[in-house]
C-alpha cells in the first residue's frame, strides 16, 4: 500500500513524459506566476536557468533581479512545471526574468560558471578560510581545490577591517545524491554509466573499507545511499568528511569529522570507511544494478520499455539523466509495469542563500570552463 501511495506520487509528475523544445531565452520583466515548485538562490538569471535544467521537476523559472523593489526577495529562482510544461500565465512585472529548462537542448553536466559578482554574498557552506590579495587570488584557490565550488571574498575597503582581504571557500554536491532509497520488491535501480562520482584524475584509488564495523559519534550529515561504495564517493567529495559509516538496514551513510581519532567497533550490517582524495575512484560499482531497490523521487520522465537493461542504457544515453528506477511486471501494482523513471538531482554549484553585501566579491569555480586549470 506504501509503495502505492508513493508512486502515485511520481504517477503526477508524468506531466514531464513528453519531449519539450529547446528554448534558451531569457524574458526581461515577464513573470510566470504561481505553479512553484521549489524556491533556490541564484545570483543571475542565467544561473538560475542552469538550476532549473538540473533540478528534476522544473520546466520553467521565474528570477527575482537585484533591481527588484517591492520587498527584498532578491536573488529567488522559482523552479516551475505545470501539467502542460508551458507557464500558465505570463504577466509583466519589472525587476524579474523567466525562461525555460535547458533539459532538451541536451546541456553540459557542469556549465562553466565564469562571472563575479561584485557586492553579492554568497552566504554559508564554508568549510576554509584564508587571506588573500584579491578576489582573483581567492577564485583561483577555489579552482584548484576540488572541493571548493562557489566563494566570497571580502575586498580591501570592507567594515570591520580586521576581515578585509578574507577568503571564504564553500562547498556544495557536484555528484549525484539519492535523496530517498526504499527497498521495494519488483523494482530495480542503478546509475547512468556516465555519471561522475569522483573527481577526475590521472591517480586510480580504491577507498577503504571496514566491513561489519560501526564509528560512534562525530556527525557531520546523514545521507540516504543504497550501498556503502555511494556513501564513500560523497564522504570523499565533502571537505569535512574525515570517515564514514553506512547502515545497510535503513540505507543510511552517515558522514563524520574527527581529525584526531577513529574508534572502530564491531557492528553487523555497518560498513565504515576513510574517504580518498586528489585521485580517480573507483566507481565501478554505479555500473551495477541494484534489485529491489527504489530511489525514489527526483524524477525527470518515464518511459515504457521491456527490459531494466534497456532502461540503464536509457538514462546512460541522457545527459540528464544520473540514476533511474526500473518497474518489472513482478511489481505488485500492474499500472507501473515497464516504466523506466529517469532522474536526477543538482550537481552545479549552488550557494545555500544569496544577498546584497557591500565590497565583498562572490563567484564559482572555473574547473568546469575549458583552458582553465
Ligand atoms: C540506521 O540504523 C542504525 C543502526 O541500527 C542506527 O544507529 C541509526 O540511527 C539509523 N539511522 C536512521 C536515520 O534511522
Amino acid at each position: 500500500m506504501r509503495a502505492r501511495l508513493i508512486l502515485l506520487g511520481v504517477l503526477s509528475m508524468c506531466s514531464m513524459c513528453f519531449s519539450q523544445e529547446c528554448n534558451t531565452e531569457f524574458l526581461e520583466n515577464v513573470d510566470f506566476p504561481g505553479t512553484d515548485k521549489q524556491v533556490l538562490f541564484s545570483p543571475d538569471a542565467a544561473h538560475c536557468q542552469h538550476l532549473c535544467t538540473q533540478y528534476s521537476a522544473c520546466q520553467f523559472f521565474t528570477f527575482v533581479r537585484s533591481d527588484w523593489t517591492r520587498d527584498k526577495r532578491h536573488f529567488y529562482c522559482y523552479l516551475k512545471s505545470t501539467p502542460t510544461g508551458q507557464p500558465n500565465r505570463r504577466t509583466p512585472l519589472r525587476g524579474v526574468t523567466s525562461g525555460f529548462s535547458l533539459k532538451p537542448c541536451s546541456p553540459a553536466p557542469q556549465p562553466c560558471l565564469s562571472k563575479v559578482y561584485q557586492n553579492i554574498d554568497f552566504l554559508g557552506a564554508d568549510y576554509q578560510t584564508f587571506f588573500t590579495a584579491d578576489y582573483e587570488g581567492c577564485q583561483r584557490a577555489c579552482t584548484q581545490d576540488p572541493s571548493c565550488q562557489f566563494f566570497t571574498f571580502v575586498n580591501n575597503v570592507f567594515t570591520p577591517e580586521n576581515i578585509r582581504n578574507k577568503c571564504h571557500l564553500k562547498f556544495s554536491w557536484s555528484i549525484p545524491q539519492t535523496p530517498v532509497v526504499e527497498a521495494t520488491a519488483g523494482v530495480v535501480s542503478g546509475f547512468s554509466h556516465k555519471t561522475q562520482m569522483s573527481q577526475m584524475s590521472d591517480t586510480a584509488c580504491q577507498g577503504k573499507l571496514f566491513p561489519n564495523t560501526a564509528t560512534q559519534g562525530n556527525f557531520i550529515q546523514s545521507l540516504p545511499t543504497a550501498i556503502a561504495e555511494h556513501c564513500l564517493s560523497l564522504c570523499s567529495a565533502h571537505p569535512s568528511c574525515t570517515f564514514f559509516t553506512f547502515h545497510s538496514e535503513n540505507f543510511t551513510c552517515n558522514l563524520k569529522n574527527n581529525q584526531n581519532e577513529m574508534v572502530l567497533r564491531a557492528q553487523a550490517g555497518a560498513t565504515s570507511g576513510i574517504p580518498e582524495r586528489f585521485c580517480q575512484l573507483d566507481t565501478n560499482w554505479a555500473k551495477v544494478p541494484l534489485d529491489g531497490i527504489d530511489f525514489r523521487s527526483s524524477v525527470i520522465r518515464y518511459v515504457l520499455m521491456d527490459d531494466a537493461e534497456t532502461c540503464q542504457r536509457t538514462c546512460t544515453e541522457d545527459v540528464n539523466c544520473q540514476f533511474y528506477t526500473y518497474v518489472h511486471s513482478s511489481f505488485h501494482n500492474s499500472e507501473y509495469w515497464r516504466r523506466c523513471y529517469l532522474k536526477r538531482t543538482i550537481t552545479m554549484p549552488s550557494p545555500p542563500k544569496i544577498a546584497k553585501l557591500s565590497n565583498v566579491v562572490s563567484g564559482f569555480t572555473l574547473r568546469n570552463c575549458q583552458g582553465v586549470v
